[in-house]
């Protein structure tokens, strides 16, 4: 365990899942496991920048762990918790805050597209644009800092962050000429392919075009029923790259099985309406059993909060051998005992 690289992913929890998240996200995300050493965590602060409602955060967090669960996660073998059950995340967030040029985060992506938005509207440039979303790459850089990361697999959305993250720690090694931190490597997953929605877009919860993966059957079926496909009279043969319905359908197929459904389109003579109900078939068998195990992990909520707990036991575990390093770099006491327990 102690030989292979380490691995991080962070998630912000986000609502209902989708396929779009499971084949992007979940799916590439568990599979890391078997080549990292893997560590995944709910980025809830993260999350804390857009959303003030305690009970749905909370919430979002435990539907998170369930899905992971559910979808074959093991938590003895990965490191699964949640980000605000990591005090010395804050600790660092400060330490290498101040090494942070303001100018750095003046151009990072998210804080930029905010501002444009503003002054394309003709308001003033930091209108509504909280200091959270303006120091989200400092906390996402003690994130992948803290754990001694060498490896961060993240979308092209998130790229330049992980190159904040890189700065940074290498700005801290500099500047107090210690080996603090290992400065990651991140993995873009380019070939990712964005999952069309019921409509053709990108599917995502704000065009409301999703396929959620662990709806009930008869919601599900009729979700994929809503799939946009064109009017051409079934005998007429079909383009199945045109199609948006073969272009989720293809991403729960075998070779074997994509062929034979590229051919039966080349062909023609059949109707949509048989091929989504095949297809809804296949997810139906995919996500049943998924589906069950998800509905009782659930409903057991302090079984949930142990698996978190443990997981922020490990994380912990790893991140308190960097945070004492930054103390004794900066200059603060770093064997400092635990807080004293209340009364
Ligand atoms: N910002 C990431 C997102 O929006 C989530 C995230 C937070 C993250 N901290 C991270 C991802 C650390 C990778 C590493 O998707």
């Amino acid at each position: 365990m102690g030989e292979r690289k380490i691995s991080l992913t962070g998630i912000k929890p986000s609502g209902t899942p989708h396929i779009g998240n499971y084949l992007g996200m979940i799916k590439p995300a568990l599979q890391l496991a078997e080549k990292y050493q893997a560590l995944y965590f709910i980025a809830d602060y993260h999350a804390l920048t857009t959303l003030r409602n305690g009970a749905e955060l909370m919430r979002l967090s435990y539907d998170l762990t369930a899905t992971f669960l559910a979808l074959g996660m093991d938590p003895s073998q990965v490191t699964f918790f949640r980000q605000s059950d990591i005090p010395e995340i804050f600790e660092l967030t400060w330490a290498l805050a101040c090494l942070t040029g303001k100018g750095l985060l003046n151009r990072a992506h998210a804080y930029k597209a905010s501002v444009d938005e503003n002054l394309a509207a003709g308001n003033d440039a930091d209108a509504g644009i909280n200091a959270g979303l303006y120091n989200y790459p400092v906390l996402m850089s003690a994130d992948i800092l803290l754990y001694g990361s060498h490896v961060v697999p993240v979308g092209q959305d998130q790229k330049q962050h992980v190159e904040i993250a890189r700065d940074i720690g290498a700005a801290f090694n500099h500047t107090f000429g210690a080996e603090v931190f290992v400065i990651p490597e991140s993995i873009i997953e380019e070939q990712v392919a964005v999952i069309p929605g019921l409509d053709g877009r990108k599917m995502s919860k704000s065009y409301d075009n999703i396929i959620p993966i662990f709806a009930p059957p008869k919601q599900l079926r009729a979700r994929v029923m809503q799939i946009v496909t064109d009017s051409r009279p079934p005998a007429d043969p079909k383009n199945p790259d045109d199609d948006n319905l073969y272009n989720i359908y293809k991403f729960f197929c075998t070779p074997e099985q994509d062929a034979q459904l590229r051919q039966r389109y080349l062909l023609g003579g059949f109707g949509y309406g048989e091929v989504k109900q095949e297809f809804f078939e296949v997810l139906e068998a995919k996500f049943s059993e998924p589906r069950r195990k998800y509905e009782e992990f659930l409903a057991r909520p302090e079984f949930l909060e142990s698996v978190l707990m443990e997981g922020a036991r490990k994380a912990r575990a790893a991140g308190s051998r960097v945070i004492k390093k930054v103390r004794r770099a900066v200059g603060v006491r770093y064997d400092r005992e635990p807080l004293i327990e209340e009364a």
